[in-house]
């Protein structure tokens, strides 16, 4: 079979594709200022794009020095399954290793959906007593 070709995009994200992609996967809607704002607010995005079509996305929000946060990691239900969803959280890991202060020791954290803890572990997270975490010794 052909492999997919797609490409992540750092930051490029509009509220509206958010909100199309929440609303593809059954997760909570939320209204457009609502978004707008939270995408302003956080630390990084990125969004995978086939075809110039966003397939994907995942954000990470936290204070970019002890925590960061994943949060919004979706892929539409027929790009799942192809790697986009790694590919997105190992390009966060990317970003938070090459901003975080060398020599510090940081810590990644995120809620997982019920069933979705085997694809975090996969990616190096540990199930903890209050959600799923990665600690990253930064060089
Ligand atoms: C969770 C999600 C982002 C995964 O994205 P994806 O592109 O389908 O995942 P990938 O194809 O990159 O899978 C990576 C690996 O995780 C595994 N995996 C993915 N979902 C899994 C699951 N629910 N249970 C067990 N393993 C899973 C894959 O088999 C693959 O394993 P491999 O590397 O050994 O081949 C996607 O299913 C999704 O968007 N779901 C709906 C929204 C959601 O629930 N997001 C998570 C919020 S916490």
């Amino acid at each position: 079979m052909e492999e997919l070709q797609y490409e992540l995009v750092d930051n490029v994200l509009r509220a509206e594709d958010f909100i199309h992609l929440k609303a593809a996967v059954g997760m909570i809607d939320r209204p457009l200022g609502q978004v707008e704002k939270a995408l302003r607010n956080g630390l990084f995005h990125v969004s995978a794009i086939c075809d110039g079509k966003i397939v994907g996305m995942g954000r990470l929000v936290g204070d970019g020095a002890m925590y960061w946060y994943l949060q919004d990691i979706i892929v539409l239900p027929e790009y799942q399954g192809k790697g986009i969803g790694k590919n997105i959280v190992n390009r966060l890991l990317k970003h938070i290793k090459s901003t975080a202060i060398p020599g510090t020791k940081i810590e990644v954290g995120l809620t997982s959906v019920k069933g979705k803890e085997p694809f975090y572990e996969k990616l190096g997270f540990s199930i903890g007593a209050t959600g799923m975490r990665l600690w990253i010794e930064i060089e």
